[in-house]
């Protein structure tokens, strides 16, 4: 899931703690924000003084949490629209366009966004050392929300308006969770893309990428298991590493010999096809979010060319491509610089702070573990539960990280998830739905299933090309919020 979003567009061709967006947009669940329309201003950011430990009475310990406003749309008696911050800075372009607007001009809404803590300029600590980001956790958000919402309606005058979440990827389960344990403050959740199992090897997402794929042609999944045949052939002798070295122009020379490198390698390889499939068409052009145009389709035009060479050289050319979109000049594709990149307590890793809440939280490792996907099995669940410990500490062992991921399922339910008036979006290309409500739970907890679209699809601007199915999910989303407001 790269959150609301998120574009984590960050920098090295490596990618830390998996579950996040790196590299070249990386695999968090993040969600990144959509085009603005042009001449468009976007709204001030403004700060809430926020409490650091919503737990313990006897800290009284508060910070500034940014959050932006667009009160264009409402009408006196309209909705509050609280869209829900993620793992990424919030923009504030979901502000003046996409799904909150449109829901906005028809609702008379009034628009909030509030900031995921740890992301974005919502620092609570001085930085996000191991100690300080004891206070990241889903649930100290949720209940960032609710004093939110609290203050808000005081202070706004916004008290006896029904007030509906909103949510894609992470923040689309924070959206069913909020309702979930503050059902008395918010009326109703639309919870896109939303993972509401945590689990530690999310090993499904390179099968639903496979099918993904395969609905163009089964013959790319074919042409990328070839690629990596020939790379498991090439890591053999010293030779074969330089040859690598060259086409898939890594910063560094590859010791073919260092396991960690070699299942980084493949991780961030695999990461490439990722994130094509993950965002496949999604409307998000602006804000630097470069190469969406390049689909599944090309991913498939290049593995399936018998002109540009043999299987591998067609997979390093996707990787060409994808670095130079990126602006990269290099792919850095060793263990260590990940881990010292994510070690950093900066405040500019926002990597780090997701990498902190898979360890104790989520898991969703999207690992090589699957027997039937063409990724090659380079990097296994240990790769993953190996960097909470190298990025954290010796602390956080494979068994703190399953304890974690067990709390959380207990917390919030997992598929008991038990709520009312929550609609749960998703589509069928998009990896993360394997974690997500993709059959109704309840009558009052429905889901949407999206044939052909990738993640958070339907929160992005309406487009001309839009599938009739999308078209359709987004007017079933408004026609289900409507009939919440009259209840
Ligand atoms: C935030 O709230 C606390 C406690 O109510 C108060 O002491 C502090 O001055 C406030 N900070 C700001 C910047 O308003
Ligand atoms: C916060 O708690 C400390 C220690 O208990 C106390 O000295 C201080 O006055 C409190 N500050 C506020 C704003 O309540
Ligand atoms: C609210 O959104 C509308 C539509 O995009 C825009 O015209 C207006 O300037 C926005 N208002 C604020 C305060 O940003
Ligand atoms: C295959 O690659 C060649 C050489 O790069 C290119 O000219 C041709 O258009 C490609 N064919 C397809 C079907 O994409
Ligand atoms: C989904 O869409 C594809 C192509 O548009 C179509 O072939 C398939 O039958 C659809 N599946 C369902 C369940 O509607």
């Amino acid at each position: 899931m790269k959150g609301v979003l998120l574009v984590l567009l960050v920098v090295a061709g490596s990618r830390g703690g998996q579950a996040l967006g790196r590299g070249k947009g990386g695999r968090s669940t993040q969600l990144p924000p959509p085009p603005l329309p042009e001449g468009e201003h976007l709204p001030p950011e403004r700060w809430f003084n926020q409490t650091l430990d919503h737990f313990a009475p006897t800290d009284n310990r508060t910070w500034q949490q940014r959050y932006f406003l667009n009160a264009t749309f409402y009408k006196p008696g309209g909705p509050v629209l609280l869209l829900i911050g993620g793992e990424g800075p919030a923009s504030p372009a979901w502000m003046v366009t996409a799904q909150p607007v449109q829901l906005a001009k028809k609702l008379h809404g009034y628009l909030l966004q509030l900031e995921h803590r740890f992301y974005g300029k919502s620092h609570p600590t001085k930085d996000a050392s191991v100690e300080n980001l004891a206070y990241l956790s889903s649930e100290q958000a949720l209940a960032d929300l609710a004093t939110f919402t609290q203050a808000m309606k005081q202070h706004l005058g916004l008290t006896a308006n029904k007030w509906i979440a909103l949510g894609g990827s992470y923040p689309g389960s924070l959206a069913a969770w909020y309702r979930l344990k503050y059902p008395h403050l918010v009326h109703g959740a639309v919870a896109t893309s939303a993972p509401i199992l945590a689990q530690l090897n999310f090993k499904e997402y390179l099968e639903v990428v496979r099918d993904s794929l395969a609905t163009v042609d089964e013959g790319c999944n074919v042409a990328i298991s070839r690629a990596h045949r020939d790379l498991r052939n090439l890591l053999q002798e010293r030779k074969g590493w330089s040859i690598i070295n060259k086409e898939f122009r890594l910063c560094t020379p590859l010791d073919g010999h260092n396991r960690f490198d070699v299942a980084n390698l493949f991780s961030v390889l695999a990461g490439n096809v990722e994130d094509v499939v993950q965002y496949n068409r999604d409307n998000r052009a602006f804000e630097g979010v470069k190469g969406t145009d390049i689909t599944i389709d090309t991913v498939c035009e290049i593995m399936m060319n018998d002109t540009m060479g043999s299987y591998y050289i067609r997979y390093a050319s996707l990787n060409s491509l994808l670095l130079d979109v990126a602006g990269e000049k290099c792919l850095d594709h060793t263990y260590s610089s990940m881990v010292k990149e994510l070690k950093s307590v900066a405040w500019k890793e926002q990597c780090r702070a997701w990498l902190y809440q898979t360890c104790t939280e989520f898991g969703f490792y999207q690992t090589s573990d699957a027997l039937h996907q063409p990724f090659g099995y380079e990097f296994p669940l240990q790769f993953f539960t190996g960097q909470c410990q190298d990025v954290f500490g010796s602390r956080f062992t494979e068994k703190v990280i399953r304890s974690g991921i067990q709390r959380t399922n207990t917390l919030y339910g997992g598929y008991d998830l038990k709520v009312t008036r929550v609609v749960f979006p998703n589509g069928a290309i998009d990896p993360w739905h394997a974690l997500g409500v993709t059959t109704d739970l309840s009558s009052g907890a429905t889901a949407l299933f999206i044939n052909g679209t990738a993640h958070c699809a339907n929160m992005y601007p309406a487009s001309p090309g839009d599938p009739t199915q999308l078209i359709q999910a987004r007017e079933q989303i408004l026609a289900l919020i409507q009939q919440w407001l009259k209840e």
